[in-house]
């Protein structure tokens, strides 16, 4: 039997490695580790690769597939241009500024200010420019390198590879802010786009079965793999519970709120609170449950890896089907009828401190 050779200067065969996890280091920016984050507080530092400010935010419920970074633009400056072969669905936090992607019919250039998302096509290049002179812009961004770098183990490939995919650029005027909506049915309704300039307006379609009074628009994004849909609670009301798999990255836009979280055969209910800025992600098949305790309606934004149009993984395929179906009926959510009664009082109490009344009894009124 020979044994293989670790001579002296060999590096020892790879065992348990992480391509990406190594990359992440090699990349001289700082890397963050938390069930959630206010990334408008995040400290980051010069990252070359962008010329431009940034650190890694890995949630602890990325899962195996996704990423976040944020990124920082100083005022009147811009990011190298950058290309690559993995999705990006980017989320902006604060200030405005424009991106040009070159597309095969040519240049596409828009405009973008908080509340923004797009996405960058898988390997186009791409350059990112701050509007302002006096304010910096920071962004977040979803990616699915974790799964790409794995695989390949090859910067080169992904970072300077030729291949072409046309078809994930789509009509033009996915970049102008306008899209194509796409009715399947409620919870599924689908926008079409690379870009939404106010995740704050966009118009959503009612959901009753997820929480009374909810709105929601699915995403399909650069045709990609990556997934992203925005969620509404009105005044005085919360979602329901529900669970899925791990990587949903879930970001608050508009309101502020809470959301409660639970181990199954746990009894201890664990809080996040959220506001524009904030971002957690559930990890694999943890209970959580959204709630709206600010005087207007409170958007969620959540982008993952496996969207509707192209699920990818077999839990995401399960999710959107039964994420609102109940628990008995096979499907992932706890109805109102089932949920521990901590729930609604804590919810109740909260409002009345807040003096935001509560409609609640308007969507549903427990058993006495
Ligand atoms: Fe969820």
């Amino acid at each position: 039997m020979t044994t293989g050779s670790t001579g002296e200067g060999a590096s020892p065969p790879p065992f348990l490695a992480d391509p990406y996890r190594e990359f992440t280091a090699r990349e001289g920016i700082p890397q963050y580790e938390d069930f959630g984050f206010d990334l408008l507080s995040l400290e980051l530092t010069p990252w070359p690769r962008l010329e431009a400010k940034g650190a890694f935010a890995h949630c602890l419920g990325r899962g195996d597939f996704a990423d976040m970074y944020v990124c920082e633009i100083a005022p009147g400056g811009r990011t190298s241009p950058q290309r690559h072969l993995y999705e990006a669905v980017v989320y902006v936090l604060a200030g405005r500024g424009s991106t040009t992607i070159d597309a095969p019919d040519g240049p596409r250039t828009f405009e973008w200010h908080e509340g923004s998302l797009f996405a960058l096509p898988l390997n186009g290049r791409y350059q990112h420019f701050n509007g302002s002179g006096s304010k910096p812009a920071r962004f977040a961004a979803v990616t699915d390198l974790p799964l790409v770098m794995n695989v390949f183990r090859s910067e080169s490939f992904i970072f300077d590879n030729d291949t072409t995919f046309p078809e994930r650029f789509g009509d033009p005027r996915y970049n102008q802010g306008d899209g194509t909506f796409i009715p399947r049915q409620p919870g599924r309704h689908m926008w079409e786009t690379n870009f939404v300039p106010d995740l704050r307006t966009l118009e959503l379609q009612q959901w009753d079965k997820r929480g009374g009074g909810s709105r929601n628009i699915m995403f399909a994004l650069a045709d990609g793999t990556m997934h992203a849909h925005i969620s509404e609670m009105p005044v005085g009301t919360y979602k329901k519970g529900h669970r899925h798999g791990a990587d949903f990255h879930v970001f608050a836009v508009s309101g502020r709120g809470y959301s409660l979280y639970w181990y199954e055969g746990e009894s201890e209910l664990r809080r996040f609170d959220w506001r524009h800025g904030t971002v957690f992600t559930p990890t694999d098949m943890l209970f959580h449950q959204h709630f709206n305790t600010s005087a207007e309606p409170a958007r969620y934004l959540a982008i993952a890896f496996g969207g509707l149009r192209y699920p990818t993984l077999g839990d995401k395929r399960k999710t959107f089907s039964g994420m609102d179906v109940s628990l008995k009926d096979g499907g992932r959510q706890i109805e109102y009828e089932d949920e521990d009664p901590r729930i609604r009082r804590m919810f109740e109490d909260e409002l009345r401190r807040s003096g935001v009344p509560s409609h609640m009894s308007e969507v549903f009124a427990p058993a006495r």
